[in-house]
């Protein structure tokens, strides 16, 4: 599993549920932060690392995704008569020409293995990249995806990104025992699906980026469902790794679990004090808000 990652899989047919009622008729990927939807992040973030096959997973009403990567030629016109330039490129230049969208459906949401197990038609059979677009990954320097692919390359192995996380969280992730690490890389050993803390084999915890060897695909059409009902990709990953190399990967950036509404408002305050153009105006209305609401700082 040598080659460079083409291929970018974004299972977007979740339901949403912590996010209603928003996300009765606005699917969780849309929602923005700052001046993007969230699936617009990981877009970028996989185009950045070399892919040029998107494949987004939905479900019938998530209608918005589809319609927010497809030319919108009325708007486009509009925009143009009018001399908005600047709008006119942005709405253009939401997916470079190399680049294309192919959508598949889950007609029913069984669980995240599941969703993965929908792309395989247009996967086939080559290593392939996963992107959960609610963890936002921040960075300074390359991508996560694009840290990842470089270490599948030299590797030839699968490759999960990980964080450690406070002991008690363990029940909200996927998490991993692994071989001592080499820098940032460890080999995978065993890895349990949402262990509560006393169980769970570490701290290191899977968070939403993978780059998978597509032996993954006949594992995931084995798997029957597991924690919560689910079709679990934690699972596919466990049974991959019976014959397959897996390495954990401790990524260099900051995640922002946009499923919360905490990780929602982090990720918005982290993008705006970090924004181009809006940066200074951002900082001055949050230290305006907090001390016209009397929040001080502890001394
Ligand atoms: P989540 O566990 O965050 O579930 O799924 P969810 O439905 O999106 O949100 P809540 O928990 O109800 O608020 C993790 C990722 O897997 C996708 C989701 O869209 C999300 O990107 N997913 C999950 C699917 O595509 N299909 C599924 O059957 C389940």
């Amino acid at each position: 599993m040598s080659k460079r990652i083409r291929k970018a899989v974004f299972p977007v047919a979740g339901l949403g549920t912590r996010f209603l009622p928003a996300t009765k008729t606005v699917p969780k990927e849309m929602l923005p932060i700052v001046d993007k939807p969230l699936i617009q992040y990981a877009v970028d973030e996989a185009i950045e690392a070399g892919c040029d096959t998107l494949i987004f997973v939905t479900n019938r009403y998530k209608h918005a995704v589809a319609d927010y990567f497809d030319k919108a030629y009325e708007l486009e016109q509009k925009l143009e008569k009018s001399g908005k330039h600047e709008q006119l490129a942005l709405v253009r230049e939401i997916l470079p020409p190399h680049v294309r969208a192919v959508f598949v459906t889950q007609a029913e949401a069984l669980g995240l293995g599941h969703a993965v197990l929908c792309a395989r038609p247009v996967v086939g059979d080559e290593p392939f990249a996963v992107l959960l677009p609610d963890d936002l990954i921040w960075s300074r320097g390359a991508g996560v995806l694009s840290q990842m692919a470089d270490i599948a390359e030299q590797t030839g192995a699968s490759v999960i990104a990980t964080e450690d996380v406070p002991a008690e969280q363990t029940g909200s992730y996927g998490i991993v025992a692994t071989e001592a690490f080499s820098g940032r890389s460890g080999r995978v050993t065993a890895i349990v699906e949402k262990p509560s803390p006393d169980t769970a084999p570490s701290t290191l915890a899977v968070v939403g980026r993978y780059i998978l060897s597509p032996k993954i695909f006949d594992l995931l059409e084995k798997t029957r469902a597991g924690t919560g009902g689910e079709i679990q990709l934690t699972d596919g990953i466990s049974a991959l790794m019976e014959n397959d190399p897996v390495t954990a990967y401790r990524f260099q950036g900051s995640r922002f679990d946009c499923g919360t509404h905490l990780g929602l408002i982090e990720a918005t305050i982290r993008y705006a004090l970090d924004h181009e153009t809006l940066s200074v105006a951002a900082r001055e209305l949050m230290v305006n808000t907090l001390s016209e609401l009397g929040i001080r700082e502890d001394p």
